[in-house]
């Protein structure tokens, strides 16, 4: 299991429910072993080149491997923190997101749950979430900060 990254056109494609009679299992596995190994707060199936409606999460503790999840309350309170991505190594922005989310999702074994964050998980579940419709960070900045930051990005990526 690889990391993909941008441009790659997978992660630009809204990604298909997962039906519980799906093999899903194995790739939350994979998936949580992937992100502890690279480190980092999330990880969204079409960041592994499968279009699927599954993130797990790893922040201050609180994990979760969460299946067709839908945020279904966001506060108009707003924070700005720096984000990157396991798909766009090497960069950085700042990104403005609701303070607090509510979000709808099952667990592994068909569980409905609701889950409440704030701060920085609410952060993560947001970016995670916007994976599944082919939603990158990069896409909530302004187009000049993007253009400078995409620059960088290429040029890291050769380098590398
Ligand atoms: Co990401």
């Amino acid at each position: 299991m690889k990391i993909k990254l941008y441009p790659d056109p997978e992660l630009r494609q809204r990604a298909a429910e997962v039906d519980l009679n799906d093999a899903v299992k194995e790739l939350a596995d994979e998936m949580v072993r992937l992100l502890t190994l690279r480190g980092g707060w999330g990880l969204a199936a079409p960041q592994v080149g499968v279009s699927k409606r599954l993130i797990v999460v790893d922040v201050d503790g609180f994990f979760a491997v969460l299946i067709n999840p839908s945020i279904i309350g966001k506060s108009k309170e707003k924070q700005k923190g720096i984000e990157g991505c396991l798909s766009l190594p090497g960069i950085e922005a700042e990104v403005e997101r609701a303070e607090k989310v509510r979000v709808r999702a099952q667990k592994l074994e068909g569980e409905e749950v609701e889950i409440e964050g704030s701060g920085l998980l609410s952060r993560v579940l947001q970016h995670e979430i916007d994976h599944l419709e082919g939603v990158l960070f990069i896409d909530h900045l302004g187009e000049a900060k993007r253009t400078m930051l995409l620059k960088e990005y290429e040029k890291k990526l050769k380098e590398a």
